[in-house]
């Protein structure tokens, strides 16, 4: 099959393109490259089939790239409330117009098929378990984005032909790593200052590994579409925010947890997921489990094939402020992101 990749060469994508190349489809990866100071798709990205440089809030750009796919999957994007926060201007245009132009170029082209990359954090804090069924709750401008975008993909790519992945938190080894969340970014303190700040711990978080979420990508590209939302990750795979730092820690003995306040006030997520949905659909997916994304990272950083845990390439937040001070991105209010500002600025989220 000819899919594109739009955000191809960031953390997911990167590890998305080498599985997808590997089953033998024609992968073309359009990014722009926002993160990286050395703008080298080759080494991020030695399979693709074929690389764009182009910014996905580019309409000319993006009809080009959809012209006889089988498949666009949208997982350019804004990743994380601090990032978001940073330009929330930006945001929306990263997070909400962009994947709004990738959609109205695929259905112009008659792709058939259109994946949208959402995250779990749509649901916020609940009580009990959540799955697609459960009125998301966003908290931030980063859930907040991803509801809106999601439901207007839904209108309008209404033939069916969108398919919709709400992550779990993503851990584990890429070509283009990423240190700042949650495991790795406990599994990067564990392993270079033998320490993890702990701050309460009691909040439930679902967790994937990147190798498994593109797996199941392939599967889902594989399928028919269909209008579907799936919650992408496994209900084995559920566990509060102490439990993955004891999980470091004994992934990575002599590890000491440091325990701070009682609840961590600037991150209120909280959620136990289900996963049937996707169980149902396709059979065993998400099977890694999470010490296994510690060990490959923690091994990495040890054999230096990753470098400094500080440097901003590897961190979002710090990577976003690089990239505005350099100039690499900044909020474009072209026609087409005005247009998609006041719609988004228009939507007054509500409770379906
Ligand atoms: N990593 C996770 O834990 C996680 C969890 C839930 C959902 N997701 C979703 O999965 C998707 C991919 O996440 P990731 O971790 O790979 O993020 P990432 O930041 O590593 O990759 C995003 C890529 O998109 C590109 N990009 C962003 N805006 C662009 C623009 N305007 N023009 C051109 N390129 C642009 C960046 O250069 C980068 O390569 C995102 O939509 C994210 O919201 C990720």
């Amino acid at each position: 099959m000819r899919i594109v990749l739009l955000g191809g060469a960031g953390y997911l994508g990167t590890a998305a393109t080498r599985h997808l190349t590997g089953l033998g489809h024609h992968v073309t990866v359009v990014d722009g490259l926002i993160y990286q100071r050395d703008d080298d798709p080759a080494r991020l990205l030695p399979t693709a089939s074929a690389f764009v440089h182009a910014d996905l809030r580019d309409p000319t750009a993006l009809r080009a790239a959809a012209v006889g796919a089988d498949a666009v999957v949208h997982l350019g994007g804004l990743v994380g409330e601090p990032a978001c926060a940073v330009d929330e201007d930006l945001a929306v245009e990263l997070n909400y117009a962009s994947p709004v132009l990738a959609a109205e170029a695929a259905r112009a082209a008659g792709v058939a098929h259109y994946v949208f990359f959402s995250s779990c954090s749509v649901y916020g804090s609940r009580e009990g378990t959540v799955d697609e069924d459960t009125e998301p709750h966003p908290l931030g401008i980063y859930a907040r984005s991803k509801v809106l975008a999601e439901r207007r993909l839904a209108s309008l790519l209404d033939g069916g032909a969108l398919t919709v992945l709400r992550l779990a938190t993503v851990h584990g080894l890429s070509p283009r790593q990423r240190l700042d969340s949650v495991v790795n970014r406990m599994t990067a303190q564990a392993a270079v200052t033998g320490r993890i700040p702990l701050n309460g711990g009691g909040q439930r978080r679902p967790l994937v590994h990147v190798a498994d979420v593109a797996d199941v990508l392939a599967r889902v590209i594989a399928a028919p579409a269909g209008h579907r939302v799936f919650n992408i990750g496994s209900d084995r795979e559920n566990y509060t925010i102490a439990e993955i730092a004891q999980t470091v820690a004994q992934t990575l003995p002599g590890t000491r947890i440091e325990r701070g306040p009682e609840r961590d006030e600037a991150d209120a997520r909280d959620y136990r997921t289900s996963f049937a949905r996707l169980t149902a659909a396709f059979p065993h997916p998400c099977p890694t489990p999470l010490a296994h994304g510690i060990g490959e990272v923690a091994d990495a950083l040890k054999d230096k094939r990753l470098g400094d845990p500080g440097l901003p390439e590897y961190d979002n937040f710090k990577g976003l402020n690089a990239s505005l001070a350099a100039g690499r991105i900044c909020a474009l209010r072209t026609s087409d992101c005005t247009r998609l500002h006041a719609e988004y600025a228009n939507t007054t989220w509500s409770p379906r």
